[in-house]
């Protein structure tokens, strides 16, 4: 398969369907339950509260993406002009360079439950850890499928707050293919009984954190640098701004996460939980810095790093009871959530060169004007 089609963007929604699926295996039923319903007001009911309608959100394909020697059309749900274009734009400067290279620490989430008013704290720390085995045999029992898939709760760690007179407890998780925010507080929730005999103390709130650090994806690419000295120049002081300056740094993110947020929200992912754990990571330092880096190689073209927590599944929620997520996730041909994640860490990386090329040359008010006026052309 071939993420390079000529003059994608100049076709209409139909051609490009119709090119897209001659290159993936997806029915003609599917993209009709996709144009024609998406997702019905009965399945809505299914999914949240109070529901009255559809809120609807423009579902666009990012194309010329190579991800690990791989092809891939990347679904991207965005009301912003010019992201969809943008990515795509950057991906195809990537691409005769290999695209985009991608690595991930896993799949671990972290579960918190705090212990209140606590007398001993020290004394209190060493009794949780002498019943570790046990508290992660009962965290356990509440998800055998998840055992069963080599997933599960895997380590405890205890931090002593002890001037709040608290502890935390960390329960690391290994979800595997899910988010895993259910399964985390499932078996935090069903474990407290167990914590509160094990400590003689009072169990606070528990609840999983959104700062995913043990899920942490990395990708890189090297750009077709088509910018002049001087704009290759402005573009690497411009990422040199956002390193020190939280001001800079916040709309660098905002960049990245343009093409992250569309690609989770395509697959019906927690998008919150997203931006959340990447701000958070962004400012693990305790000084708010950009999430990618920039750097000049011997030839000249410009080589991006991003390094991110994205916590994202491809089971569970929205990803499945959602149609448009399901046909979404079977579009990228995937079938590990690890895999989308660095798909969206790639996405994340193009949305940011094209973002700080965009700057540096004409500015982003233009290229968005460009496609405003589409909605005013007759062959938009
Ligand atoms: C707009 O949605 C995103 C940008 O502001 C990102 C950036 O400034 O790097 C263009």
């Amino acid at each position: 398969m071939n993420s390079r089609i000529p003059n994608f963007y100049k076709l209409n929604p139909q051609q490009r369907v119709d090119e897209i699926t001659r290159s993936l295996k997806i029915t003609k039923e599917e993209w009709e339950k996709l144009h024609e319903k998406g997702l019905t007001l009965e399945e809505a009911d299914k999914m949240i509260e109070n529901v009255i309608g559809i809120m609807p959100v423009p579902l666009g394909v990012a194309a010329n993406f190579k991800i690990d020697g791989k092809d891939v059309f990347i679904p991207m749900a965005t009301e912003e002009p010019s992201v969809v274009a943008a990515a795509s734009h950057a991906a195809k400067l990537a691409y005769d360079q290999g695209g985009f290279y991608t690595s991930s620490t896993g799949s671990v989430m972290r579960g918190q439950i705090q212990i209140i008013h606590v007398k001993k704290p020290y004394y209190t720390m060493a009794k949780i850890y002498e019943n570790k085995d046990l508290i992660l045999q009962v965290c356990n029992q509440q998800d055998e499928t998840l055992v069963a898939l080599g997933g599960g709760a895997i380590d405890v760690k205890v931090d002593v707050l002890s001037e709040l007179n608290m502890l935390i407890i960390h329960v690391f998780v290994d979800t595997k293919d899910a988010m895993g925010a259910n399964v985390v507080n499932t078996m935090l929730e069903n474990v407290t009984p167990t914590i509160e005999a094990i400590t003689e103390e009072e169990v606070g709130i528990r609840i999983i954190s959104n700062l995913a650090d043990r899920r942490i994806v990395r990708a890189t690419a090297t750009f077709h640098n088509y910018l002049s000295e001087i704009n290759t120049q402005k573009f690497i002081q411009a990422y040199e701004l956002a390193k020190f300056d939280p001001y800079r740094a916040a709309t660098h993110n905002k960049g990245i996460m343009n093409g992250i947020s569309a690609v989770a929200l395509a697959t019906g992912n927690d998008t919150r939980a997203i931006e959340a754990g990447a701000h958070a990571f962004a400012a693990r330092s305790g000084h708010y810095k950009t999430l990618s880096h920039w750097e000049i190689d011997k030839n000249n073209n410009i080589v991006g790093t991003i390094e991110l927590p994205l916590a994202v599944g491809i089971i569970g929620g929205a990803t499945m009871s959602n149609p448009v997520a399901k046909l979404s996730i079977k579009m990228m041909r995937i079938s590990h959530a690890e895999q989308l994640a660095k798909i969206m860490a790639a996405t994340g990386l193009a949305q940011n060169f094209a973002a700080l090329s965009a700057l540096v040359t004409e500015g982003i008010q233009k290229g968005h004007m460009k496609l405003h006026a589409r909605k005013f052309s007759k062959d938009g």
